[in-house]
């Protein structure tokens, strides 16, 4: 059987992850107490994030998903695509975006101006991975868990072309075969 981290080299333990998401999770918690904020993770990439962040939210809240997607292999295509619609309604809530990692800020942008539409009352960006260098953002991304280097990563819900997403650390990629 091929072992499935063949030719990736760790880059941010489980263990690391866990520790800082606890951290994020008790400011989260203390910056919204009584504001019953709506969590929107952002699918596929943040299942994992959301998942290990939500355990560690200790105010009352209430979790959505939406599906959305401007990657194709290790390139942003620029364009997003929407898939699949949340079903709550925003109107005067306070909302928390959960990303898996920010990159050019296509996708940010475009969901904090989808929530600023459906009059959201509060708009916060979480997000576990933020790409170091981006300039000119016009919004403020309110939690980081971490800022890594411009490498691609995969692991703990990123994928390279839908693969790795089930690993529970993140990895670079080493091999330049894995396709
Ligand atoms: P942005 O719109 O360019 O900020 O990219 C955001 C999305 O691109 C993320 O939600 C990820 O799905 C994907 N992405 C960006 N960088 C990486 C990476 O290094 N590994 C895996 N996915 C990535
Ligand atoms: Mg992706």
């Amino acid at each position: 059987m091929k072992e499935l981290k063949t030719g990736l080299k760790l880059y941010l333990s489980s263990k690391k992850i866990r520790s800082r998401i606890d951290k994020l999770g008790k400011i989260i918690s203390n910056d919204f107490s009584n504001k019953n904020p709506i969590f929107l993770g952002i699918m596929n990439g943040s299942f994992m994030f959301m998942s290990d962040l939500m355990k560690t939210i200790s105010i009352p809240c209430e979790i959505d998903f939406i599906k959305i997607h401007s990657y194709k292999g290790k390139k942003s295509t620029g364009e997003i695509r929407y898939l699949n619609d949340s079903t709550l309604d925003i109107t005067d809530r306070h909302v928390i975006i959960v990303e898996d990692i920010i990159d050019t800020g296509t996708t940010a942008k475009y969901l904090i101006n989808m929530c600023k539409e459906a009059n959201a009352k509060s708009i916060s960006i979480a997000t576990l991975l933020l790409k170091s260098g981006l300039k000119g953002l016009n919004f403020n991304i309110n939690y980081i868990g971490f800022e890594i280097t411009r490498e691609f990563v995969v692991g703990y819900g990123l994928d390279y072309n839908q693969k790795f997403r089930n690993l529970d650390s993140i990895y670079l990629i080493e091999d330049k075969n894995i396709k």
